[in-house]
């Protein structure tokens, strides 16, 4: 039988289980990086069943990786072994915190070699994400051609937000963007154009230094009221909340039965490699880069996993199997 380490971070247990075989449609990984995002571990609490995820425990946590295709499923065309590539697990299946993992072949991008698997494994969920609000969600343009908006990211130092404001400036938007007192300098490298520290009166209100009404905000954070949106949005502003509770809820539905122009848009990322290519490809161009807070051995991965339940990582936390 073939065996892979895989740890059980819940309970700080590392185990060795079969490495899996892929089905018809999937490849076989050897992992080179996996990342953290925090659905990974309120996944890892149960919290998401019994109606989603996982459907069994014990359950090998983490969805996005990248690594070196090993064995293909007979299904199998855009890949062959040898390949290297950056993958999204499913929901269902995760496995990112292992030597090796199966992913659907549909789920996984080639990686080329200018973009190391770190930089690559921090993609998928949030640079989707970070990408889907912007473009689709808020109706922004990357690529220059549109009008200039006003967009506000918040937690811009986290892993959505560092993104957002990467490719919200590759369209050319004004970017004013929240984060703590010590990422300040590094969210202006990344193109911001204003960044309140969010522990200040101002930044806590959101106010724009240079005044500015929001035509779209990217919000990564939690605990921000609509009223605190509603008096920095421009007439037909959007908040796009990824982190919608009820409260947020009842203020989309009310707005909706009042045909309200200013729109708080709740939004989910379901699991596709949607634009996954694109960002890889601007990764490679050097036009979008991963910030990585931490990488951490496999062996080690509980510190990994503790570091996002912090909430403070500053980029993306990485896991490498060593
Ligand atoms: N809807 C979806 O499909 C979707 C997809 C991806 C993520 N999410 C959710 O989006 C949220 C963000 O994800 P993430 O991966 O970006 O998280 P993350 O990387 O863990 O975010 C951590 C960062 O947020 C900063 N931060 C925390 N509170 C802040 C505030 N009030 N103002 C400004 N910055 C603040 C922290 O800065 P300090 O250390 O200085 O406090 C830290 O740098 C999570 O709740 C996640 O579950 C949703």
């Amino acid at each position: 039988m073939r065996f892979s380490t895989t740890v059980m971070v819940d309970d700080r247990l590392h185990v060795e289980i079969p490495i899996p075989t892929p089905k018809k449609d999937e490849v076989l990984l050897k992992l080179e990086a996996a990342s953290l995002n925090p659905v990974d571990w309120t996944i890892q609490t149960g919290l998401m069943r019994p109606l989603f995820f996982p459907r069994h425990f014990p359950h090998t946590p983490v969805s996005d990786v990248a690594g070196e295709v090993v064995e293909v499923g007979q299904g199998v065309r855009k890949f062959k072994v040898g390949d290297k590539v950056v993958a999204i697990l499913t929901l269902s299946n995760g496995g990112g915190f292992a030597e090796f993992a199966t992913a659907s072949e549909s789920l996984t991008v080639t990686r080329p070699p200018e973009v190391s698997a770190a930089e690559a494994a921090g993609l998928p969920i949030a640079g989707i994400t970070a990408h889907k609000c912007l473009t689709q969600a808020a109706g922004v343009k990357l690529d220059g051609t549109g009008p200039q908006k006003n967009i506000l990211v918040t937690a811009a130092s986290g892993g959505v937000g560092h993104y957002a404001v990467q490719l919200a400036k590759l369209g050319n938007h004004h970017v004013t963007a929240t984060c703590g007192a010590r990422n300040i300098d590094l969210v202006k490298s990344l193109g911001a154009d204003e960044v309140p520290d969010y522990k200040t009166p101002e930044g806590a209100a959101l106010n724009s230094p240079s005044g500015r009404k929001y035509d779209a905000v990217i919000h990564c954070t939690t605990g921000i009221p609509w009223s605190t949106f509603n008096p920095n949005l421009s007439p037909n502003g959007k908040v796009i909340d990824i982190t919608p509770g009820p409260r947020a809820m009842l203020t989309f539905t009310l707005q909706k039965l009042t045909c309200s122009k200013k729109q708080l848009v709740p939004l989910l990322v379901i699991r596709k490699a949607e634009n996954l290519e694109y960002l890889v490809q601007l990764v490679k161009e050097g036009k979008l880069k991963t910030v990585i807070d931490s990488t951490h051995p496999l062996s080690k991965a509980e510190d990994a996993w503790g570091k996002s339940i912090d909430g403070h990582a500053t980029g993306k936390i990485i896991v490498e199997p060593k």
